[in-house]
């Protein structure tokens, strides 16, 4: 049986990488799934391919860092579906540099997009999964959040964040039967690890003992776990998906 029949799912940073995984994975179990990007460009060359495939999904801009932005995703979605039942918070973004050289701008970048983003976009959706009487928000940490990384002062600032965010909401919108959790991956093999020097990457998949970095597929099958049935009584919870790279 398919496992989001009837759901509705919007997955920001839907049109790459992990995201992208996830719409198709989402959509092949049945979601009706909103592709909600920045690069909206992108977005909509996976919508056509996608709908080619007879999955129901449709491709909007998004800037995850601007209110107005995130409420007109949220009525565009209402006016496709007319329901929302699950939130993929997993738009991000990485402007890496060691605390001696990181610029403000860039301190500020990375927070508004991947912590403010996510308060932006949970709160918007909020009356939505209370009106269904049910929900669940999925956010997207990461092991530099739980454990800090070279380089990455801001960025492990905002996963870090996130980590109190997921724990705070589920106390505050389980009565509302709405489950919050979070994954946070490891090292997965997309565009954001490009940018890593490859001797940093060599040195990291020594750490894991499963002897290979994540592949997006790997993270988006944590996603549907955490959006289906399967986990209606898991809530507040930080799963790693990082083949034990740090354990
Ligand atoms: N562990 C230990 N030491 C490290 C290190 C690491 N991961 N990364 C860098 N260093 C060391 C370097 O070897 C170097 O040492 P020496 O001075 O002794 O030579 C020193 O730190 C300075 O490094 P750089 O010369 O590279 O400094 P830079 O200013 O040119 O660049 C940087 C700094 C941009 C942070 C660069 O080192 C870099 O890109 N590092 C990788 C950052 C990273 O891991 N980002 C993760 C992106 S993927 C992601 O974010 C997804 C996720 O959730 C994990
Ligand atoms: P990616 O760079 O491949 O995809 C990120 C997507 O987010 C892109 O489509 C981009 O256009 C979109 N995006 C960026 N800024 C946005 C904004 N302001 N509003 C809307 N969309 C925006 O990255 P990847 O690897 O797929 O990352 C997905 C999530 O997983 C991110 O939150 C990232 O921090 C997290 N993560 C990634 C890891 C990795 O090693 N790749 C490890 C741990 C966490």
């Amino acid at each position: 049986m398919s496992r989001l029949e009837g759901k509705v799912a919007i997955i920001t940073g839907g049109a790459n990488g992990i995201g992208l995984e996830a719409v198709r994975l989402f959509g092949a179990e049945g979601a009706k799934v909103v592709i909600a990007d920045f690069d909206v460009e992108t977005a909509e060359k996976r919508e056509t391919e996608l709908r080619n495939k007879g999955f129901d999904v449709s491709a909007v801009k998004v800037n995850v860092a601007n209110r107005a932005s995130v409420n007109e995703m949220v009525d565009f979605t209402i006016k496709q579906y007319q329901q929302i039942d699950i939130l993929i918070n997993n738009a991000g973004i990485t402007r890496d540099a060691m605390l001696s050289k990181m610029t403000e701008e860039q301190f500020k970048q990375v927070i508004e997009v991947n912590l403010t983003g996510v308060f932006h976009c949970t709160q918007a959706v909020l009356p939505h999964l209370i009106n269904q009487g049910k929900g669940k928000v999925i956010n997207t940490s990461s092991v530099s959040g739980t454990y800090g990384n070279v380089g990455q002062t801001n960025y492990a600032a905002a996963k870090a964040g996130i980590i109190g965010m997921t724990k705070t909401w589920a106390k505050e919108l389980g009565r509302k039967q709405i489950n919050v959790n979070a994954i946070a991956p490891g090292f997965t093999e997309t565009s954001m690890v490009e940018s890593v020097p490859d001797h940093i990457i060599e040195g990291l998949k020594k750490q894991v003992p499963m002897g290979r970095l994540g592949k997006p597929e790997d993270i988006a099958r944590a996603y549907l776990y955490l959006a289906s049935e399967d986990s209606n009584y898991v809530n507040g919870q930080v799963i790693n998906v990082d083949g034990a790279i740090m354990m």
